[in-house]
């Protein structure tokens, strides 16, 4: 119906060039302001969010028209999937729009923790002049471990080549063949925890990888194992992380994600062996360009009763 005007809310803030699609089109009012913000929110058919705004079943009730939630970025977990569906939304999300971005921090995060980037960051800002310190590692001829091999995992594996590293792979879904073609050797979740220098994963979280670097598994790695975490708070569990550091086991771990976000005042943060950044893997001018830029096509799509993929 040419005649319909479709409300949407952006509650989280986006790329405004990502959201042009939604901006310029004739029958949709787009407004871009918090959820908490809005009084009424009965009117809007669409809600655009990011992970700052939990879409759970209290927002929906307030959201009679709402048709569709739509998140810009991969993960899905700010968002009630069975009370949406109780309500009949749909869910779609941006799955491949920050993938480079998200592989690419996690390198970075690889190489500032073998070369103390960080340590002799804040050192020389404060002043000091010590080389002996911050002696570290070189990638060329370490073994990478990657947990989970799908775009992330992929994409890392590539970079890591490139930096004559070892790899080994788990992922349960993952084919002999895709490996193959990938140029990746398949090891079990064991063989990763025992053989590899450094552990990254790169799983969404779930009952199954919750915890998943736990104190047993840890205790399988290497002593003087790197751990990475880029990919959802929870997978290596922060309290086994605490134990491993104290005895000397893990040798450095790099965090983007954790447990509970925001974090303010983190035990962790005071381990001089942890490195960490904001959850800001994905927050790139280039992938928040694809995210916003995804969803809003797909969300007019949706609106026009043309079919959505990624729901
Ligand atoms: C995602 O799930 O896409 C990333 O964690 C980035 C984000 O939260 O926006």
């Amino acid at each position: 119906n040419e005649e319909t005007i479709y409300q949407i809310l952006v509650s989280d803030s986006m790329s405004k060039e990502g959201l042009l699609p939604l901006l310029e089109s004739d029958n949709v009012r787009c407004i871009e302001k918090n959820v908490n913000d809005v009084d009424d929110l009965t009117q809007f058919d669409a809600l655009l969010v990011r992970s700052a705004t939990t879409v759970d079943a209290e927002l929906l009730a307030k959201m009679p028209n709402l048709k569709i939630v739509a998140r810009a970025g991969v993960g899905v977990d700010n968002i009630d999937l069975d009370a949406a569906t109780k309500h009949g939304v749909v869910v779609i999300n941006a799955p491949d729009g920050n993938t480079i971005s998200t592989a690419e921090h996690t390198f970075a995060m690889i190489m500032s923790l073998m070369r103390n980037i960080p340590q002799a960051y804040a050192s020389i800002k404060a002043g000091e002049w010590n080389r002996k310190a911050f002696q570290g590692f070189e990638l060329r001829g370490k073994t990478l471990g990657i947990v989970g091999f799908g775009r992330i995992g992929t994409q890392l594996a590539q970079r890591a080549k490139a930096f004559e590293m070892s790899l080994l792979v788990f992922d349960p879904f993952l084919t002999k063949e895709r490996a193959e073609k990938v140029g990746v050797q398949t090891a079990s979740l064991e063989e990763v925890l025992s053989q590899s220098d450094i552990i990254t994963v790169h799983t969404p979280l779930t009952k199954e990888t919750k915890g998943l670097l736990g104190m047993e598994n840890i205790a399988k790695t290497k002593r003087g194992v790197f751990l990475i975490n880029c990919a959802r708070g929870g997978i290596i569990d922060e309290q086994a992380l605490k134990h491993y550091l104290e005895n000397g086991h893990v040798a450095g771990v790099a965090l983007d994600v954790f447990e509970e976000e925001p974090v303010v005042d983190h035990e962790l943060m005071s381990y001089p062996r942890v490195i960490a950044t904001p959850h800001i893997a994905a927050s790139t001018l280039e992938a928040q360009l694809n995210v916003a830029a995804q969803v809003s096509e797909e969300v007019l799509r949706f609106l026009q009763g043309e079919p959505v993929s990624n729901s």
